[in-house]
């Protein structure tokens, strides 16, 4: 079943399918263990493609028998997919196949969640329903028929007839496979409506397990808005009479776009302010716009390949980022989204999986639904508004709607509209999309005479695949401050092209603080040698926030490293800095907290790796243990002050006022914590009413080592939440001392409520595990040891998950020779698995490379 030698697909040798869908026409007799799929589908040859043979994917299914015209044909079949000889002009293709879906572990195709029927058809999934061209270029309409005693039963599209044990569907939209969707199950439903711009009412269902239809408002109103949002912002309207959404307890991803039919991991569709925290919330607004968006950006203009996964994926991220913003605040955001960049494509990008925006070959596409593909990608739209500017970004996104509407698209198509409507040549700005690697930026300054002058130089480390690197076209926002902190030049874009480049600014009275890369306008690592005066002169006085936040940010940087090489005691100018900005009630709660939150051991672990040292994870765990207490003790009159001001009275709403201050509470309470010995803690534990509150206060707790009856009485509380249940698991792991973290993974997976075949757990304790940097990178192998049977384990069952999990390995080389002994082993030992799955074979492979 498995491959033994797997082929790798190239960008290179995309050829169109050589035939036309005119229609489908798919009946679904469901049976937890034999369901029936008939497929009818018209094919027309389609003039323009080269001669090729009539290939149909198709895995993992039992082919009943197969017509052509009505007349029975025996095609040739193997594990890939099936052969036919087929007319020469337009015919009628008919298949019945049988499969399992109650054996589906892989939760890709049909397969079964807590007793309902669900799919996941994206990427290529498709292929195991029945036998199709299962690729994105392929588009056609389809008509469902769901037979089943299930009380729901849902397909893609608008509702047709329904009766007794069955539905009909129809969707008028021409799709790409990965964009079916069917659900059956005994569901409750939380119903509202929207009325489009132009008047069209659409119904709005969210589709749940009994005894989680208290959990949906949220998630709707989250819909609602987004829906506004498209119409006013993008002009883009909804298009069908429903939209359903559809919560899943067992899925590999968060959530999926599936036209008409959204389906949804229920950890980012539930939500309740006593189950869900301030992040959940944030997070579930988000997922629900993206995926809604994606009915444009995806759905009506799609992927002619995967290669072109980004043109949907950073775009409706890109999308999803601007409507946070104009929900929640755009300074935040942006901060945040900057954290999580370099938390999570930095590393990819800098490691043995870097990896193009628009890769040129895969092995497995599941393993490129990446932060890079995603979250890159975004960025690199991002630069390209910043570029053009709002207007010509306006007007190049309604030319891409008008004239790719119904088309499988490419990033060549994408950028010709950008090209189009501003007459800019974009063919060195494409390099964004073929380059992989983070570019480094350095800047040095001069000053004459009322001539300020900056000089940029860029460039770009070897990356698997690619040693040589050209300029790429880096949009670089710019102020400059006056040495009174007032600010002289308004930000201002300058465009570099070149590897090495100069700018001019003159008529300047005084020599000023220029405040560089503003917006963080290009996702690039800026080496700038500024004195640390500067930075805290930048931290008082800059007016772009995330600058603010950066210089604050880089000085909490700079003295971590320097307690971790030198034993050097914390810089207290920064400190001081820093508590003249968190004393200024003023300034955005939530913005405070973000300037206090320290830069995460992986970060410092990586800033060590660039700067030539090799890093020592217990180091580094005692040096922020120790900078923590520091400014515990140094604001031991500040911390319940601010505690006072974080203080929120009105009913909880998860709204971005409420959560900024909650978020300033609960960094204070983490500080407080180092000298109470988790008093407070216990207070906001006992007095909790909220999931934000509860789980902050246990955490600290735990780490307070404090928390054994909290988690006996957490446990009581929500045993039968297995959202809740999740955050209990993840959290003993996530916050232990990271000498013990092993063995309360170890002692959590032989717990009865450990269900490791759900993906949610799993990663609960897993990603616990990985997020506890010292914890996994013990000294003695134990952590990367037992993440290694576990992913040995869970491979045969879910390859997909599994494979995602192997990039915790990616930084492996970046540790002393011992760890690396360890890791190493680690890996191999994941290698020689028998059987291993094609997805697990190529992270592995890469990551060894
Ligand atoms: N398109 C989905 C989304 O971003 C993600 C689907 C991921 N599927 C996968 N097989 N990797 O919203
Ligand atoms: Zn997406």
């Amino acid at each position: 079943m498995k491959d033994a030698a797997p082929t790798t697909v190239y960008l290179a040798d995309y050829t169109p399918f050589g035939w036309r869908i005119e229609d489908v026409h798919l009946t679904f007799r469901l049976a937890p263990h034999a369901t029936r799929v008939l497929a009818r589908i018209h094919f027309a040859p389609c003039q323009l493609a080269p001669q090729q043979e009539f290939f149909l994917h198709g895995e993992e299914l039992r082919l009943i028998g197969a017509k052509i015209d009505g007349q029975e044909v025996t095609p040739e079949v193997t594990d890939k997919g099936l052969t036919c000889a087929v007319p020469a002009g337009r015919f009628l293709w008919e298949a019945e196949v049988e499969i399992d879906p109650a054996n589906n572990t892989a939760l890709e195709g049909l397969y079964m969640s807590g007793g309902m029927y669900c799919t996941q058809c994206e990427a290529e999934g498709f292929r195991k329903i029945t036998f199709y061209p299962d690729r994105p270029d392929v588009m056609a309409t389809f008509t469902v028929r769901i037979e089943s005693a299930m009380p729901v039963l849902l397909s893609n599209g608008n509702p047709g007839a329904s009766g007794d044990g069955f539905a009909e569907w129809h969707d008028p939209w021409p799709k790409p496979a990965y964009l079916f969707a069917l659900v059956a199950g005994d569901l409750r439903n939380h119903p509202d409506s929207f009325t489009t711009k132009s008047g069209h009412k659409v119904d709005l269902n969210i589709w749940v397990r009994p005894g989680d239809e208290g959990k949906c408002a949220f998630g709707m109103q989250a819909l609602k808005a987004s829906m506004t949002w498209d119409e006013d912002v993008y002009g883009r309207e909804y298009d069908l009479d429903v939209f359903n959404i559809v919560a899943v307890d067992d899925f590999n991803m968060g959530a999926m776009e599936n036209k008409g039919l959204n389906i949804f991991n229920s950890s980012c569709v539930l939500a309740s302010p006593e189950t869900s925290t301030d992040d959940n919330f944030e997070r579930i607004e988000a997922i629900i716009a993206h995926e809604y968006f994606h009915n444009w950006t995806g759905n009506r203009i799609t992927c002619r390949d995967w290669f072109q996964l980004c043109l949907k994926e950073g775009l409706t991220v890109y999308r999803d980022s601007q409507f946070t913003s104009d929900m929640r605040g755009p300074e935040v955001k942006r901060i945040s989204d900057v954290i999580d960049l370099r938390a999570r494509q930095f590393p990819e990008d800098q490691g043995p999986l870097s990896h193009p925006v628009r890769p040129e070959s895969f092995q497995e596409i599941n393993n490129f639904y990446t932060a890079t593909v995603y979250e890159k990608g975004a960025e690199v739209i991002g630069m390209l508004k910043r570029l053009v500017g709002d207007d010509d970004y306006a007007r190049a996104l309604d030319l891409y709607f008008d004239r790719h509407d119904g088309d499988a698209a490419t990033i060549e198509d994408w950028l010709k509209v950008f090209e189009d409507v501003t007459g800019r040549d974009l063919s060195q700005f494409k390099r964004w999309y073929s380059q992989s690697g983070t570019p480094r930026l350095s800047v040095s300054e001069a000053w004459d005479n009322g001539t300020f002058t900056l000089t940029f130089e860029q460039h770009t480390p070897p990356t698997p695949g690619q040693a040589d690197k050209l300029p790429q076209v880096l949009p670089i926002a710019v102020g400059l401050l006056n040495p009174n902190g007032d600010e002289v030049v308004p930000t201002r874009v300058l465009e570099m092209t070149e590897a090495k480049q100069s700018f001019d600014f003159t008529g300047l009275s005084a020599r000023p603080v220029a405040s560089i890369l503003r917006e963080f306008s290009a996702p690039v690592v800026l080496e700038r040698d500024a004195d640390p005066q500067q930075r805290a002169f930048l931290l008082a006085h800059d007016t772009d926030a995330f600058n603010r936040w950066e210089a604050g940010h880089i000085l909490a940087r700079d003295c971590l490293l320097a307690m971790i090489r030198d034993g050097a005691t914390p810089d207290t100018a920064w400190l001081d800095g820093l508590e003249t900005v968190l004393r200024d009630s003023t300034l955005d709660p939530d913005f405070r907290q973000m300037l206090v939150a320290l830069p995460s051991q992986s970060e410092l672990a990586q800033a060590l790796h660039e700067q030539g040292s090799t890093p020592d994870p217990d180091a580094i765990y005692d040096a922020v243990m120790t900078l923590r207490l520091f400014m515990a003790e140094r604001w031991a009159d500040l911390l319940p002050k601010l505690a006072e001001e974080a203080r929120v009275t009105a009913p909880y709403q998860p709204d971005a006022e409420q959560t900024g201050k909650r978020a300033l509470g609960n960094m204070v309470l983490g500080l407080l914590t180092h000298t109470d010995g988790g008093a407070a803690a216990q207070a906001q534990f006992d007095s909790a009413d909220n999931m934000t509150l509860q789980l902050a206060a246990l955490a600290n707790l735990i780490r307070a080592d404090k928390a054994k009856a909290a988690l006996a009485a957490f446990y009581d509380q929500w045993k039968d939440d297995r959202l809740v249940m999740d955050k209990w698991f993840g959290l003993q792991v996530g916050a232990a001392d990271p000498g013990k973290a092993v063995e309360v993974a170890k002692a959590l997976t032989a717990h009865e409520k450990f269900d490791w075949t759900n993906p949610n757990r799993f990663r609960a304790v897993f990603g616990g595990l990985i997020g506890n940097h010292a914890g996994f990178h013990r000294k003695d192998g134990a952590g990367y040891a037992l993440l290694a049977d576990w992913l040995i384990k869970l491979d045969d069952k879910n390859p997909q998950t599994t494979a995602r999990m192997c990039s915790a390995f990616q930084t492996w080389t970046r540790y002393d020779s011992g760890r690396q002994t360890h890791a190493k082993a680690a890996l191999e030992r994941i290698m020689a698995k028998p059987n291993l799955s094609r997805d697990v074979n190529e992270m592995v492979s890469r990551i060894l490379a």
